[in-house]
């Protein structure tokens, strides 16, 4: 079956029960038991839920993927991948992550005794020098996040394989309908279902997906053993999302597309950063690599703070807020908001300006964008 067909049915059979169409939201903690020892498959809902398990398997399939596993946020999946680690391990880790997710290495998993170097994203060769025979694990974006550089993952699934590290993929911003990563060669592929998943900016939640039964069944106990489970609701509303995930992540590059052409002929701006351009540096790779370019654009103004100030002040539609991926369009300063918890100096070593504004393009009319954008530059 294709993408469209199996993120409408994968997992989310009618009611057996009642011939509910859609998933029930299965509102219940505890289930009862026919007898010591018997039960129908569930016990207690952090470790199974049914609305759960839906979104569940209907993530695992539109990833390709064997298993599927919900989290209450994108960090929360995130945690506990890296609970796979044990004290001592060390992780290479691309230079240009979630703001977020370098804070949690930095500041909570530094905690437990496990380290990180971080490697410069343009230089895969890089990944391999900076192997120690403790590392365990490798973790990149791509398209990452803010600067839209494309990683070579099949590159990096044979450094990883030939070292017998696992590879990680966080594929939050090009969403699993433009990218898989298991197919590439990548371990396990982590979400924050928070942005294109759910689609609709109702929810935090996340996912981690993986084919490897092995590791499945680690992740598995430790989402159990963590419990940063999703609560059924959320799953609900995320198994929505992934239904009309396909149509969304169409618009989303159609309207980013438009509106990044726009953008890169205009005399205010410096910089601008979309892999679907053909002047972006790995516009090629992009193609080969992924389905479609997504729905993020980053630009440089030209100016400093102040412009960037005077830009989003006259904003109408882009709202500025952090995160990405819904239906509507936002506007995010990563300088001070999503790489905030970067030191300065690292933030701007890592081509994170001052001047650096990302756009999340929504579904709204392409026109109505362009104006919104054209006023406020004007
Ligand atoms: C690429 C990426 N990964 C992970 C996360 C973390 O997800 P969450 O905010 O759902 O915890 C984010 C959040 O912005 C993100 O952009």
């Amino acid at each position: 079956m294709e993408f469209e067909t199996r993120a409408i049915h994968e997992g989310q059979q009618s009611d057996p029960q009642t011939g509910a169409v859609i998933v029930p939201i299965y509102l219940t903690s505890t289930y009862e038991q026919q007898a010591i020892g018997q039960h129908k498959g569930y016990e207690y809902s952090r470790t199974g839920n049914p609305t759960r398990n839906a979104l569940e398997e209907a993530l695992a399939s539109i990833e390709n993927a064997k298993y599927g596993l919900a989290f209450a946020s994108g960090l929360a999946a995130t945690t506990t991948v890296l609970s796979l680690l044990k004290s001592g391990a060390h992780i290479v880790a691309g230079d240009d992550l979630y703001g977020g997710t370098y804070r949690l290495l930095e500041r909570v998993v530094k905690n437990w005794g496990v380290t990180t170097t971080y490697v410069d994203i343009d230089n895969l060769a890089d990944f391999e020098t900076a192997i120690q025979p403790n590392t365990k694990l490798i973790w990149i974006e791509t398209p990452t996040n803010p600067l839209l550089k494309i990683v070579e993952i099949p590159v990096l699934a044979n450094i990883a394989r030939k070292n017998n590290i696992v590879l990680v993929v966080d594929n939050t911003f090009a969403s699993p309908y433009f990218q898989k990563p298991l197919d590439l060669g990548a371990d396990i592929v982590v979400h924050s279902t928070t942005k294109y998943l759910g689609g609709h900016s109702d929810i935090i939640g996340g996912a981690v997906v993986t084919s490897n039964e092995q590791l499945y069944t680690e992740l598995k106990f430790y989402q159990n053993a963590i419990g940063a489970v999703p609560s059924p609701f959320d799953s609900w509303l995320v198994l929505r999302g992934i239904k009309t995930l396909a149509v969304r992540m169409r618009e989303h590059e159609k309207n980013a597309l438009f509106l990044a052409q726009f953008l890169e002929k205009h005399p205010k701006v410096e910089r601008i950063y979309y892999p679907g351009l053909a002047s972006h540096e790995q516009h090629q790779l992009a193609k080969e690599q992924m389905s479609g370019f997504g729905g993020m654009i980053s630009l440089e103004l030209k100016g400093g703070l102040a412009e960037v100030e005077r830009f989003v002040s006259k904003l109408k539609l882009f709202l500025l807020a952090e995160s990405l991926g819904g239906v509507e369009s936002l506007l995010c300063y990563p300088a001070k908001m999503t790489h905030g918890s970067i030191p300065e100096a690292e933030r701007i070593k890592r081509g994170i300006k001052d001047n650096l504004i990302r756009l999340s393009v929504g579904i709204e009319h392409p026109l109505d964008l362009q104006a919104d954008l054209e006023n406020a530059l004007g």
